[in-house]
């Protein structure tokens, strides 16, 4: 008897739950702040000093905080990045604040596995550190301070393989914090922007979750930066970078084929899709875009309201939006809104100057750390 009121009570609670959910298409939940991630301290700080170490890079100049400069939201404030010397970028710098929470990585989403290849691709990859691992390796086994940190994170003697896990274990710390929008501390008009994100705006569409983002790629029809097709040192990159991805006609073209380069559709449906970038910390990262093009969000509320670019492939859901001047503003309030605390302080940058005179150690080859 008891049994059976309480098998029923459970079907009524699912019932119930059922219905809550298909009452409410827009689930507020959806919208919470980012998870703080678990994380092995010792393996995240020698994380850490792996990332603001220079030495990873094969002219031993570059480092990855280079690029993603901690005051800077871990972007670099430039509309196309730097790259290595000989070169230059012809891609927006993207935020790692929170990037351990996606699912596919870099503006065509070409990564979708871990971290763990995205370590790798940006130590190993000419025109970002160019570096063979192999020295790599021998480089951070005389360093005495590493031989110690490595240690002391279960690793054993210095490898590529443990640097491949230890800096994603410290992009894990990278989680964003203190945004208005989680606090509680919204501005009226940011609030009544978040109302018009989800409503006639139809952001959400595409920026949803607790990061803002689907992880999908989409055509929106951003323009090309003609930047990287008239500064030779940014082109050669984009042509190398289009001969090794199998990018057809790749000498000639003159625009960035985004998700293209992985899905290879034959009809060419996916030229310029690119992964819908996280909204969160975007007033640390301007400019934006994959090409950094837009300089300021009331650019790219602008761009959004004239129903986004032109181009064949276009999302149908990107239509001219007819927002007032009052409702551009309140969606721009609220897009600041997600930005949160810096994540400036030593719990998240390497501050000790890195010490490259010490001893080399004698007679290595038959040393074992
Ligand atoms: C020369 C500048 C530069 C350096 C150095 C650099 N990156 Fe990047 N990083 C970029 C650019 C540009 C992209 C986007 C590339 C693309 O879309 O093709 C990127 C993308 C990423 C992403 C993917 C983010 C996302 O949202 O998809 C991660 C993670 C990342 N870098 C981590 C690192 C790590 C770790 C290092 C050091 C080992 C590093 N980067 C070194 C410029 C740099
Ligand atoms: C169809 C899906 C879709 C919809 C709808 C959409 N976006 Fe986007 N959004 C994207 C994609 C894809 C990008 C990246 C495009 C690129 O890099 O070329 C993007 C980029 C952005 C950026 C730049 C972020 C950065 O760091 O570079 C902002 C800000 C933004 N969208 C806000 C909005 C707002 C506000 C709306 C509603 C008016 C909106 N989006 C509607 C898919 C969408």
């Amino acid at each position: 008897m008891n049994r059976t009121v309480s098998s029923r009570s459970s079907w009524w609670a699912v019932l119930a739950i059922g219905a809550a959910v298909m009452a409410s298409p827009t689930v507020a939940a959806d919208f919470g702040a980012v998870p703080m991630m678990k994380v092995d301290s010792k393996k995240a700080a020698l994380g850490k000093r792996l990332f603001f170490d220079a030495r990873l890079s094969g002219d031993a100049g570059v480092s990855c905080s280079t690029c993603h400069i901690p005051e800077k939201g871990f972007s670099d404030g430039l509309a196309l990045s730097k790259a290595y010397p000989g070169s230059d970028g012809f891609r927006n710098t993207p935020t790692l604040i929170n990037t351990a929470q996606k699912a596919a990585w870099f503006h065509d989403g070409r990564i979708g596995t871990n971290l763990n290849d995205v370590t790798r691709e940006s130590i190993t990859e000419t025109y970002v550190m160019n570096m063979d691992m192999r020295l790599m390796q021998e480089r951070l086994k005389q360093d005495p301070i590493y031989v110690k940190m490595f240690k002391d994170a279960g690793y054993g003697e210095p490898s590529n393989g443990s640097v491949r896990k230890a800096i994603p274990e410290y992009l894990k710390t990278l989680t964003s914090r203190g945004a208005p929008f989680d606090s509680g501390k919204m501005s009226d008009s940011a609030q009544r922007g978040f109302e018009l994100f989800k409503g006639k705006a139809g952001c959400s569409q595409c920026h949803s979750g607790s990061r803002f983002s689907d992880d999908t790629a989409h055509n929106i029809g951003v323009p090309e930066n003609p930047e990287i097709w008239s500064n030779p040192a940014r082109h050669m990159t984009y042509v190398a970078f289009g001969m090794f991805m199998g990018i057809e006609n790749y000498m000639n073209i003159r625009r960035d084929v985004g998700a293209h380069i992985r899905t290879h559709k034959s009809d060419g449906s996916d030229i310029g899709k690119f992964m819908t970038p996280t909204l969160r910390e975007l007033t640390h990262t301007g400019p934006y875009m994959h090409n950094g093009v837009m300089k300021t969000l009331e650019d790219v509320v602008a761009f959004y309201n004239r129903g986004g670019g032109d181009d064949p492939n276009k999302d149908p859901r990107i239509k001219p939006l007819g927002l007032s001047k009052e409702e551009r503003t309140i969606l721009v309030a609220f897009l600041k809104s997600l930005s949160g605390t810096p994540l400036t302080g030593p719990e998240h940058v390497w501050k000790d100057t890195i010490n490259v005179n010490y001893a080399v150690i004698k007679d290595w080859l038959n040393q074992r750390n």
